[in-house]
């Protein structure tokens, strides 16, 4: 852990969804000293600015990194433009929080945790479900040697269609936005860091495309890793159930296997069900987005940031952000994922994908110049 600072001056850069989670936690938080924020849509980020009587508001990042006043910054902008923001954050020395995926190319993100080692900095990155109370207390048995010496991991994330929908119509740049990169990612974390060090070898992995090949990604990538140590992980995502697929965002099993204990995770949420004449919205709903038809049953709980209680979010979301500042005010010992974790599960992710794609074993570590072809 680097230095700390006495007290917060917050840049929060992107007041969409996340933006807008993370800045009314930041007015929570009594460290937080002063608070900036930027949007390009000025629109959006002047009613955030609004809500959280944030005391100062741009469009340009840029304008808002160079205040005085800064000292640390959250990117929660768009899958493929946390680079810009990040970089310029960790060139002036901010303690530095980036959203998953690190990036959404292998060499930006090589680029950021280039840029956050020089600078000798803090940089965590947001794979908020490390903040649920099961995935610690998994994570503490794994620890503890309860399962003995681990040599099998399954994982299996489903997902319906409404966040591939809902992020691929925000951008023209779909390159890169597959369902391992931008969802997958969470279970590969989880998975790699209920696992602890494990390091992958090889990956061999197949997709599909009957669905959401028009939009220009995958409907399921499937995949299985080999661990320096022998290990195998079944790494497996689907993100193209139909829209009334109750699960309002993540669904998510996975068995750890050791030679003296095995933990068994039942993470889809089934166990909550509510149904209603009512129409329900959608689980993601980023500016403009509507559910392209009516919902009427939901998995409760399995938005992943949390739930709303009296307009206020309670969950993973809010542990992660809070402690984030503790974690910098304080030097609180926090769960948060690496700007080291979040590349390799981006080139881990990418790695699959181009199994998938080369219909062939990839041999790893892999270099992000090998992205390029
Ligand atoms: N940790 C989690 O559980 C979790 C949950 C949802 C989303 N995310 C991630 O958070 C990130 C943001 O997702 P979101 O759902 O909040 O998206 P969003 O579309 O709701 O918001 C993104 C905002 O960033 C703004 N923006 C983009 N480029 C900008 C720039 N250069 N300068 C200023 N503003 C800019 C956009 O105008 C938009 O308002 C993504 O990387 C996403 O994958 C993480």
């Amino acid at each position: 852990m680097t230095n700390t600072i006495e007290s917060i001056r917050l840049a929060i850069i992107g007041c969409g969804t996340t933006g807008r989670i993370r800045a009314n936690f930041a007015r929570q938080y009594p460290g937080i000293e002063w608070l900036g924020l930027c949007d390009l849509d000025s629109a959006l980020g002047k009613q955030l600015a609004e809500d959280t009587s944030a005391d100062f508001f741009t469009t340009d990042f840029e304008e808002l990194l160079d205040r005085s006043e800064v000292n640390a910054v959250m990117v929660l902008t768009d899958e493929n433009r946390h680079t810009a923001p990040a970089l310029k954050a960790a060139d002036n020395g901010h303690k530095l929080f980036i959203e998953k995926p690190l990036a959404a190319d292998a060499l930006e993100s090589r680029q950021i945790l280039k840029a956050v080692e020089e600078a000798g900095i803090d940089a965590c990155v947001g794979y908020t479900q490390r903040f649920r109370r099961r995935f610690l207390t998994i994570k503490e048995r794994v620890t503890n040697g309860q399962l003995g010496e681990i040599h099998s991991v399954i994982t299996r994330a489903m997902m319906n269609r409404m966040v591939p929908l809902a992020t691929l119509a925000k951008t023209k740049k779909r390159k890169g936005l597959t369902p391992m990169v931008v969802s997958g990612t969470h279970s590969l974390d989880m998975s790699l860091w209920l696992m602890g060090g494990k390091v992958p070898i090889s990956v061999y992995a197949r997709s599909t495309e009957k669905v959401l090949a028009e939009l220009g990604t995958k409907d399921s990538t499937f995949g299985l890793f080999t661990m320096e140590d022998g290990t195998i992980f079944s790494m497996n995502i689907s993100w193209c159930l139909p829209t009334v697929w109750p699960g309002s965002v993540y669904g998510l099993e996975i068995a750890i296997v050791g030679t003296k204990g095995v933990i068994d995770v039942e993470d889809t949420h089934r166990d909550l069900v509510l149904a209603t004449e009512d129409s329900l919205p959608a689980g993601y709903t980023p500016e403009g987005y509507e559910p392209p038809m009516e919902r009427h049953v939901d998995f409760l709980t399995s938005y992943p940031p949390g739930d709303i209680w009296n307009h206020q979010l309670w969950g993973p979301m809010k542990e992660e952000t809070m402690s984030w500042f503790s974690r910098i005010m304080m030097g609180a010992e926090t769960p948060h994922a690496s700007a080291e974790d979040g590349h390799r599960n981006l080139l881990l992710a990418m790695a699959m994908d181009r199994s998938a794609e080369l219909r062939q074993e990839i041999a790893l570590p892999i270099d992000p110049e090998a992205f390029l072809s």
